[in-house]
C-alpha cells in the first residue's frame, strides 16, 4: 500500500515549475514519508498487515487436529513477505497438534518473528514417525534473522519413546537409540530464542547447529531426572552464543557443548536433575576438535551427576582451550568439577593411546557447594597429551555426606592454584 501511494506522488514534485513551490513540496513530501513510515511502523506494532496467525491458515488447535499444514501454510506466507518483519502467530488458549515439519528458510524479509502463546504438543505416539526421520520433531532451517519468542509451551510428549529406548530397556525388542529433538535451530545466523516453554522431550530439547551470533533466554525446560538422553540444550558447530537465565531440569546433560564451538557464553542458569554443564564428548572419530572461548558463569547446580565437566575421547586431536567456569554453586553433584581426558564409551574397553584433544586455559573461580562422591575435583588427564594452564581459585567444596572428607584428584594437570578446599592438586 505505501508503494502505491509514493507512486502517486512523484508525479506531483516532477510537475513543479516554480522552484519555491518545489521546494515547499520536497518538505511536503518528506513530511509524508514521514506519516507512511509510521504507519508502516505501527501496522507492525499492532499486529495486522504483517501478521500470519495460524488460525487463519486452517489450524484447529484442539490438540486432536493435525494442524501442520496450516503451520507451514502460515510459514510460508510469513517467510515470502517483504515488507517489515513477518510475524507468524500461534494464539494463546489453543492447544495444536504437530506431526514432523521443518519451518525453512531463506524468508525474503531481513527478520521474522515466530511468537508462541498457545501449545504446542507432538503426537504421543511414536508410530507417527514411521517412514520419517526419526531425530527431528520441529526445526528452522536457514531462517536467519529468527526470532522465536511469547510464554507458549512446546510439549514433546517424549513418554512412549523413553518406554522403548535402549539406554534404559536394552533387551527390548525394537528398543530405538535415537528419538526426535523437539527444535532444531539450523544453519542460520542472527536468531533469539526467548521465554519459550519446553518439556518431555523424546531426546533432546533445543538444538542449535551451524548458527552465529544466537541468544538463548528465559527459557524453561523440564522433563524428568530419569528420561533418557533428554539434554537440554545442546550446541554444535557455532560461534558467539549465548545463553542466559534459563531453568533447566532434564535426564541428561542440562547444556551440552559439542564440537567446533567459539565465543559461547552461559550464565544465570539453574540446572537440576540432570548432567550438568558439558564440553563433550569431543573428538569420538579422531577429528580435529575446535572448542575456544566458552565463560559459563553464575550457575547453580542441584542433585545432578556433573558439575563443571570436560570429556575427550583419546583418539581425538585439536584442542579446548580458554574455559573458564566461575561462579558456580553444587547442591549434591556426583562429580562438582571433571576433566575426563581418557573418555571411553564403555570404561576400561579403550586402549591408551599417543594421542588426545589438548586441554588447555581452564579456569576454575568462585566455586563452592557440596559433592557426593569423594572426589570433589577429579581432573583425569591424559599421560601423553596433558591438560595445561589450568587455573583453580576460591574453590570450597565439601562432602554432602556428614563426616565425609571430599579430596582432589589430578593427573597429567599443569596450572596453578590458590584458595583451593579440599587441597592442592595440581602440578606446577
Ligand atoms: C563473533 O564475535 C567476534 C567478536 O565480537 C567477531 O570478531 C567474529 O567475527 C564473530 N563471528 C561470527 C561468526 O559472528
Ligand atoms: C545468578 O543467576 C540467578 C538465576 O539463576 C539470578 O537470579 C541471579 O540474580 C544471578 N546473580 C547475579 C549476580 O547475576
Ligand atoms: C577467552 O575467552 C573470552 C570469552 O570467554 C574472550 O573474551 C577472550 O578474549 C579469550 N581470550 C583469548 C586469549 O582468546
Ligand atoms: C582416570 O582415568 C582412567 C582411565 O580411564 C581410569 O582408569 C581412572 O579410574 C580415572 N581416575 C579417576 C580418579 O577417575
Amino acid at each position: 500500500m505505501a508503494l502505491i501511494e509514493l507512486v502517486y506522488i512523484s508525479p506531483v514534485c516532477l510537475a513543479i515549475s516554480s522552484n519555491f513551490l518545489y521546494i515547499m513540496d520536497i518538505f511536503a513530501f518528506i513530511f509524508f514519508l514521514g506519516i507512511v513510515s509510521s504507519k508502516i511502523a505501527s501496522s507492525n506494532a499492532n499486529g495486522n498487515a504483517g501478521t500470519f496467525n495460524v488460525l487463519e491458515y486452517g489450524a484447529i488447535g484442539d490438540g486432536y487436529k493435525d494442524d501442520t499444514q496450516a503451520f507451514l501454510k502460515a510459514w510460508n506466507a510469513a517467510c515470502s513477505t517483504t515488507n517489515g518483519t513477518p510475524k507468524l502467530v500461534v494464539p494463546k488458549k489453543k492447544t495444536f497438534l504437530l506431526i514432523p515439519a521443518m519451518f525453512s528458510g531463506p524468508c525474503k524479509a531481513k527478520k521474522i518473528d515466530f511468537m508462541i502463546s498457545g501449545k504446542i504438543v507432538a503426537p504421543s505416539s511414536p508410530s507417527v514417525w514411521k517412514g520419517r526421520d526419526a531425530s527431528q520433531w520441529l526445526g528452522f532451517s536457514g531462517v536467519s534473522g529468527l526470532n522465536v519468542y511469547g510464554s507458549g509451551t512446546i510439549d514433546g510428549q517424549g513418554k512412549g519413546w523413553w518406554d522403548q529406548s535402549c539406554r534404559y530397556h536394552p533387551d527390548l525388542q525394537g528398543c530405538t537409540k535415537l528419538a526426535p529433538t523437539t527444535l532444531k535451530f539450523l544453519s542460520a545466523n542472527d536468531i533469539s530464542l526467548s521465554n519459550i516453554d519446553f518439556t518431555n522431550s523424546p531426546q533432546t530439547h533445543v538444538l542449535v547447529m551451524g548458527c552465529n551470533r544466537m541468544s538463548v533466554q528465559n527459557v524453561m525446560i523440564q522433563s524428568p531426572g530419569d528420561s533418557p538422553n533428554t539434554d537440554g540444550i545442546h550446541i554444535h558447530a557455532s560461534h558467539n552464543i549465548s545463553v542466559i537465565q534459563s531453568k533447566i531440569e532434564s535426564g541428561d546433560d542440562c547444556i551440552s557443548i559439542g564440537d567446533y564451538i567459539s565465543n559461547l557464553y552461559i550464565s544465570n542458569i539453574e540446572c537440576g536433575p540432570g548432567h550438568g554443564i558439558s564440553i563433550g564428548s569431543l573428538g569420538l572419530g579422531g577429528n580435529f576438535v575446535q572448542v575456544e572461548n566458552i565463560h559459563v558463569k553464575n550457575v547453580s547446580l542441584k542433585g545432578t551427576t556433573n558439575g563443571a565437566r570436560i570429556k575427550t575421547y583419546q583418539v581425538g586431536k585439536g584442542y579446548v582451550r580458554n574455559v573458564t567456569f566461575e561462579d558456580i554453586k553444587f547442591d549434591s553433584v556426583d562429580n562438582p568439577i571433571i576433566i575426563d581426558q581418557n573418555y571411553c564409551g564403555v570404561r576400561g574397553t579403550c586402549k591408551e593411546l599417543p594421542t588426545g584433544v589438548h586441554i588447555s586455559d581452564v579456569t576454575y573461580k568462585g566455586l563452592y557447594g557440596t559433592s557426593t562422591t569423594e572426589v570433589a575435583i577429579n581432573l583425569n588427564c591424559s599421560r601423553s597429551v596433558s591438560c595445561t594452564g589450568i587455573s583453580l581459585e576460591s574453590i570450597k567444596l565439601t562432602s554432602a555426606k556428614a563426616g565425609k572428607q571430599a579430596t582432589a584428584n589430578c593427573a597429567n594437570a599443569r596450572g596453578k592454584e590458590t584458595g583451593v578446599l579440599p587441597g592442592l592438586c595440581l602440578r606446577n
